[in-house]
């Protein structure tokens, strides 16, 4: 028997009602639903500060190392981006910038990029707004390619996020939970055949 593909899930927001946290919850569980082996984490249980290169050379924050290792394991990834202003959140900006910088001290993790080499990364998005936070995921993935991942061409957009989940935050409308599959499948499929 294969062993099954290692899926990390996480979202760019720590707000509790958040669209994006929810839309991962769905993400981790078609995934499971589909054989990977999913670690679906929440930002707000890594504790790590703004970056600022004075703190670092005080020593990298353990909860950076413990996320650096965590998606260097991973080699499929689903992102669910939030928009602010446009863009993604500081809240992403920060942990990539933060995971992607070298540990001088520790030459395991002289290799700033070593966590994002080669993953296969799927781009979610969900905004109250029409557009689902699209324009995120315009700036995202320019950056996410620069630490040499593979973004899968496949993406969602999750518009009028308000109205999509029901009370326990399931998607309410089928095609939408169909968009966010189709992700999955792909990303999977990539990571699979990058991995052979
Ligand atoms: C500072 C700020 C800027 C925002 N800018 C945008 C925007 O450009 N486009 C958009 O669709 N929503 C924008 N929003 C609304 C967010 O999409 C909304 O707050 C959403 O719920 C955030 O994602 P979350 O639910 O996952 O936390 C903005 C919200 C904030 C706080």
């Amino acid at each position: 028997m294969s062993t099954p593909p290692k899926l990390l899930v996480f979202a760019g927001s720590t707000r509790l009602a958040s669209f994006n946290r929810k839309l991962a919850h769905t993400a981790a569980e078609l995934a499971r639903a589909a054989g990977a082996d999913v670690t679906h984490i929440e930002l707000a249980d890594f504790d790590i500060p703004i970056y600022n290169a004075d703190l670092e050379a005080r020593g990298t924050p353990p909860d950076v190392m413990k996320l650096k290792q965590i998606m260097f394991e991973h080699p499929a990834w689903i992102i669910c981006s939030p928009e602010y202003n446009g863009s993604y959140t500081a809240l992403l900006k920060n942990t990539i910038d933060w995971v992607s910088s070298p540990v001088k001290s520790d030459p395991a993790w002289h290799e700033g990029f070593k966590s994002f080499t080669g993953k296969v990364v799927g781009v979610l998005s969900a905004s109250p707004g029409a557009l689902g936070g699209l324009r995120s995921q315009s700036h995202l993935v320019p950056l996410l390619l620069n630490a040499q991942c593979w973004v899968a061409p496949k993406a969602f957009a999750l518009g009028r996020a308000g109205e999509a989940f029901d009370a326990d935050n399931q998607l309410l409308n089928e095609a939408h939970r169909k968009n966010v599959q189709a992700v999955i499948d792909q990303v999977l499929f990539a990571s699979a055949r990058l991995a052979a």
